[in-house]
């Protein structure tokens, strides 16, 4: 592997994947696609400006005549470009079909038109999430996500997920299109949208405001260091069996409640600054992943998520980065919130 084009690289993941591969890889080039969308932030990647290894374009996966002149002499893809919020989702789902299902739609054509084929030594992974599995019951502690779990995506984010993996899968069926698909839990760490409720309610505490907490606050997320993700995707790119989906976890189920106190808890703050609101309509009660093939298969393992002190690492990113979210959270992020808990 020699050039490595990155799509959704300013966003989250993206830019801590960028990150992550520069430092392990040294060999390796990068080329960052990325629209800029509302998450996309080019801050979150300064510290690359000027490595000659390094290079961004401002694009869109969804331009066809772009992704052909971008991919001439890129042997791996890692696509994690897409819409990415489910109350985003469920406010104006177009966006999400837009760059979830046709942008990947049309990556795979472009990559596939770019020689991308099993023998040509050239790799495609498309980074997934386990809400295309649907909800887990609470009382069931013994059920969790496997690869073989039925597709049951919920909300209209899951389910555009949900077609770009088949999207991926007939790829590979039917053209011997050399990818892997992974599917991990909800993810935290440093430059994560104050959308998603970490950054929300840290950055929230921080400006001494309330964190508004959804319904009984019971629902389950299993949360994935966002640097144990990175190592695990690398670990698929350049291992990862074509044709195979792997699931990545933190084997760490935690509800909003018991989140939400431990948040509090590091913070110094008493559960009055909980805000209960109406629940999101269609909330996926509990996700819970079982990755013991990637262990198994490639042996990864999470070694940077177990909490209080990840979790203690990431709320002292978000008290040390103060300009960074300012920024992010004026502007269009404004017009979001008023709009999604205004009248909540
Ligand atoms: P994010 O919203 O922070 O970043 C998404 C990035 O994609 C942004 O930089 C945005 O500008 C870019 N983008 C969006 N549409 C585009 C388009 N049409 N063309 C080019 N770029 C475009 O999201 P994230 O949390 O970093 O998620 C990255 C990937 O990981 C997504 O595919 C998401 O579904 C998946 N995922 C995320 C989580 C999580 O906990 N955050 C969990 C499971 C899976
Ligand atoms: P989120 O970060 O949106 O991720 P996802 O919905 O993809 O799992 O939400 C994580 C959990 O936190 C989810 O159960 C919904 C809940 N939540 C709140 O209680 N309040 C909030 O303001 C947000 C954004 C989420």
């Amino acid at each position: 592997m020699k050039h490595l084009l990155v799509t959704g690289g300013a966003g989250f993941i993206g830019s801590n994947f960028v990150r992550f591969v520069m430092r392990h890889r040294p060999g390796l080039r990068i080329t960052n696609l990325d629209a800029l969308t509302y998450s996309g932030n080019l801050e979150n990647l300064r510290d690359l400006e000027g490595e000659p290894r390094y290079r961004f374009v401002k694009g869109d996966i969804c331009d066809r005549t772009l992704l052909d002149s971008l991919l001439k002499d890129v042997d791996a893809v890692a696509h994690l470009a897409a819409e990415s919020h489910v109350d985003r989702s469920i406010i104006d789902s177009g966006p999400f079909f837009r760059a979830n299902v046709i942008g990947t739609q049309t990556l795979l054509d472009a990559c596939r038109a770019a020689g991308f084929a099993e023998g040509s030594g050239k790799r495609f992974l498309h980074v997934s999430t386990d809400e295309v599995y649907g909800s887990l019951p609470l009382e069931r502690k013994d059920l969790l996500f496997t690869e073989v779990t039925p597709i049951q995506a919920n909300s209209p984010y899951a389910a555009s997920k949900a077609a770009s993996d088949l999207c991926v899968r007939a790829a590979q069926h039917t053209f011997h299109f050399p990818a892997c698909v992974t599917r991990c839990s909800n993810n935290f760490g440093a430059y994560q949208f104050p959308e998603k409720v970490i950054p929300l309610f840290v950055t929230n505490l921080l400006d001494g405001k309330q964190v508004p907490l959804y319904g009984d606050g019971l629902n389950v997320r299993d949360w994935l260091h966002v640097e144990d993700h990175c190592d695990a995707l690398l670990t698929v790119l350049e291992k990862g069996r074509f044709g195979e989906v792997y699931n990545i976890g933190g084997n760490n189920e935690r509800s909003n409640l018991e989140l939400t106190h431990l948040i509090l808890q590091i913070m110094g703050k008493d559960h009055s600054f909980i805000r209960p609101v109406q629940d999101r309509p269609g909330h996926d009660r509990r996700y819970a992943i079982d990755s013991s093939k990637i262990r198994r298969d490639l042996g990864w393992e999470p070694t940077r998520s177990a909490w209080p002190s990840a979790l203690e690492s990431t709320v002292k990113w978000y008290a040390d980065n103060r300009a960074w979210w300012e920024r992010v959270k004026s502007g269009e992020y404004q017009t979001y919130y008023q709009r999604q808990y205004g009248a909540r």
